[in-house]
């Protein structure tokens, strides 16, 4: 039986249980990093971290395959993340939180938004001027719609230099105004569009950093954030009861369903999903704690193109004809992007793959370093065969290749649209 887990609104602290039915929610503080005693300092810092040790097993085995696949792009995007001090972090505003003196202190130290704004002067504190309580923000349906037409949707700030703004404590009562992200993180949530009144399922949620970003996107009717790891599914809800008010608890539901087997049970109910999925976290792998971690992580590896695939094809079957699943990863690894990809449309020929360059990478393209699919010309033999033609060839998806000055990713995104 499915476990959802909800939260009661309007009490002065949610009370959690466990039921069975279909809607639900979560909630609680992030666990996001702190720095600096939870409160929002003047004075960004320059991120002071000692280089760490890369694991030389993992380097070794990225040297080999993504040298062969990224060539010179490989060269850069090695240097980039064997220097943590050189990583960027964007800072994405709470749309439901008070932020005038957020949006000001970004600007006054050079951070500026990655995605045009709509409305960035409403806030919640022009609408309730009163409410000190966020989290108990009383809104009945009607009075939410109109509440969130007023607010500006997703919006990140970032800053061209490697400074980290600090991260936000939990503050009682009071939902976080920000979350900082890898803006590469916001691409598969763009790619997903996201419209009021959807029903969204979020396969592969925690820690909720995407299950956030679509939550300041639009109003889904429904979002079902699942996450099958009991320890990361409480850091997910802790993440989500940290941003969202209790007036959307009837929309905001967590689950705990192995995602392999929710095509099954909710088939074509959701008009978007998506698979953020499990893969070789390249940034973190390159830190494994140990060179028996990073050899476990190595030998794992080899496993996760197939969970990939069963996760994506469940996602397929979850969403209803015409709906679109997003499909996205971490890592650089061709076998765990593209290969995976072009697996499902062979099996699914119901499934057509969406042209995200015109939509996400040429307008990005001053923030973000994007790489094409391999050239099927120059694919290795022993590797995946491309077969696919040109066009649907270039659909397959979009890879951000972290460089110096760009350093986000990597992300892997693809977008499919289910057509019956
Ligand atoms: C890359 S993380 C997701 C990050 C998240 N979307 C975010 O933005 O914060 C992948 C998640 O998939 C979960 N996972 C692993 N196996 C899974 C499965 N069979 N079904 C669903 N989720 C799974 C992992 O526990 C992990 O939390």
């Amino acid at each position: 039986m499915r476990k959802i887990i909800r939260f009661t609104p309007l009490l002065p602290k949610p009370v959690w249980k466990l039921c069975s039915c279909r809607c639900h929610t979560g909630s609680e503080a992030a666990v996001q990093q702190s720095e600096g005693g939870g409160q929002i300092q003047n004075k960004i810092k320059k991120k002071c971290q000692r280089k760490r040790p890369s694991c030389p097993a993992v380097l070794d085995h990225f040297d080999r395959q993504y040298g062969e696949e990224l060539g010179e792009l490989w060269t850069s995007a090695r240097t980039a993340l064997l220097d943590p001090r050189s990583w960027q972090y964007g800072v994405m505003l709470n749309r439901f939180s008070v932020l005038t003196d957020i949006t000001q202190k970004l600007q006054s130290q050079g951070f500026s938004a990655l995605l045009p704004q709509t409305n960035s002067s409403a806030s919640l504190c022009a609408n309730n001027p009163s409410s000190t309580e966020e989290r108990d923000l009383m809104l009945t349906p009607h009075e939410l719609h109109h509440y969130l037409q007023s607010k500006p949707s997703l919006q990140c700030y970032i800053h061209p230099l490697s400074l980290r703004f600090p991260s936000q404590a939990h503050r009682p009562g009071r939902l976080k105004q920000y979350y900082l992200i890898n803006a590469a993180s916001l691409l598969p949530v763009l790619a997903l569009q996201v419209r009021d009144e959807d029903r969204v399922l979020d396969l592969c949620s925690a820690p909720g950093g995407k299950a956030v970003a679509i939550m300041q996107s639009a109003t889904p009717a429904f979002l079902c954030c699942n996450e099958p790891d009991p320890h990361r599914r409480e850091w997910l809800t802790k993440t989500l009861e940290s941003f969202l008010p209790h007036c959307l608890s009837s929309r905001v539901t967590v689950s705990g369903q192995d995602g392999r087997l929710l095509g099954q049970t909710e088939a074509g109910f959701y008009d978007k999903v998506l698979v953020d999925a499990p893969c070789s976290n390249d940034r973190s792998w390159l830190y494994s704690s140990s060179i028996q971690q990073g050899a476990q992580r190595l030998k794992d590896r080899e496993k996760l193109p197939l969970i990939q695939a069963q996760l994506l094809r469940s996602a397929l079957s979850a969403v209803r004809p015409g709906g679109v699943v997003v499909y996205s990863t971490c890592t650089l690894s061709s076998y765990e992007n593209w290969a995976v990809v072009e697996k499902i449309l062979e099996d699914f020929p119901q499934a057509e793959p969406e042209d995200l360059w015109e939509e996400i990478a040429f307008p990005l393209s001053n923030y973000f370093t994007f790489s094409p699919p391999p050239n099927q010309k120059h694919a290795h033999p022993k590797k995946y065969a491309l077969t696919l033609d040109s066009t649907r060839h270039h659909r397959l998806g979009l890879l951000v290749v972290p460089q110096n000055g760009k350093m986000w990713g990597p992300m892997f995104v693809s977008r499919i649209r289910r057509k019956e």
